[in-house]
């Protein structure tokens, strides 16, 4: 199968043929990080540059540890140390980052659409990771791969996704990938942090915390975004944690083999006590491995591989 498209901007766009071919590749690529020599040739020559205007851990490392993995190389900029500080535009700033030559710009904004605006202005591989409350597409993938990992398929699991909704480009990214793999989804969080007609992007909602999670086979746990939050949206933390935190008990209410997710970072005692993160049934740092191995396939799949040759 040939992956046709120059950009990963959202999971809508990919059909469920090209998310498999992802997960397919990314399980591929997991070995490498495995062996002692964590190094392939496949992308010498290449150049990825990683643009991240917001904080980021987990995803800007693991780009570009995927990159190094690959033999590319990668450069990085902040908005903090770019001239976007002294006034130039984010589409000047992309065109002048076009000019030298990269082969993929790894991006990530705080505004939705930014990916999108900037993939139709520059010819090389644009990756979204993560535009405002928009998508977070690659996070989604590493989500996906890691059920798939532990249950086989994520068709007929009931998947459970707790948090701050509204604000959060994981939570739709996840209900749209999710159920496009034949997951049911079921979410919940307070009134507040729950958009109008977010059922259309393939959930249910549940009326209270433990109906979301009675008999779930995957719980996905999400933060507060308070960076995103205009007015506080909730009473106190205290009182958060009891009706929307994951606790032991309401871990009982699952199924016996359910896996805990979180996409990071977590926030202890909040959404979630210490004694699920840190429990046999918490995947948490498993997303994390599996993150970059994913992100090794995305590379190859934009810049080196299905795009330019036929891989079956
Ligand atoms: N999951 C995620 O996007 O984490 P970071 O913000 O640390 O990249």
């Amino acid at each position: 199968m040939r992956f046709e498209k120059k950009d990963i901007l959202d999971i809508k766009s990919l059909d469920t043929g090209e998310i498999t071919m992802i997960l397919d590749t990314a399980q591929g690529m997991k070995e490498i990080s495995e062996r002692p020599v964590k190094k392939v040739p496949t992308l010498r020559g290449k150049t990825i540059i990683l643009f991240f205007q917001e904080p980021s851990t987990r995803t800007k490392l693991s780009f570009e540890i995927a990159a190094k993995r690959l033999s590319a190389d990668t450069v990085s900029i902040a908005k903090s140390s770019s001239s976007i500080v002294k006034g130039e535009t984010l589409i000047d700033t992309a065109k002048n980052l076009e000019a030298m030559n990269p082969d993929v710009i790894v991006m990530r904004h705080s505004s939705s659409g930014a990916a999108h605006v900037i993939s139709k202005r520059v010819n090389c591989s644009i990756i979204n990771a993560g535009d405002g409350i928009h998508a977070h597409p690659s996070q989604s993938l590493l989500d996906m791969m890691s059920i798939r990992e532990k249950k086989g398929s994520l068709e007929g699991l009931n998947i459970s996704i707790v948090g701050d909704i509204s604000h959060s480009r994981v939570a739709r990214s996840d209900i749209i990938g999710f159920s496009k793999m034949g997951a049911n989804v079921t979410i919940c969080a307070p009134q507040t942090m729950i958009p109008m007609g977010i059922e259309a992007l393939g959930c249910r909602v549940a009326k209270n915390m433990d109906a979301c999670v009675e008999g779930a086979d995957v719980i996905m746990m999400l933060r507060i975004q308070r960076e995103r939050q205009g007015n506080i949206l909730f009473p106190s933390e205290r009182e958060y944690a009891s009706l929307y935190g994951l606790n032991p008990a309401r871990v009982k209410l699952a199924q016996k083999d359910v896996i805990v997710m979180h996409p990071g970072p977590m926030n202890r005692g909040v959404e979630i006590a210490s004694e699920v993160a840190d429990s046999d049934c918490s995947m948490i740092l498993d997303q994390v491995t599996n993150g970059v191995a994913l992100r090794m396939a995305l590379f190859y799949i934009v810049a080196g591989g299905s795009r330019h040759a036929d891989s079956d």
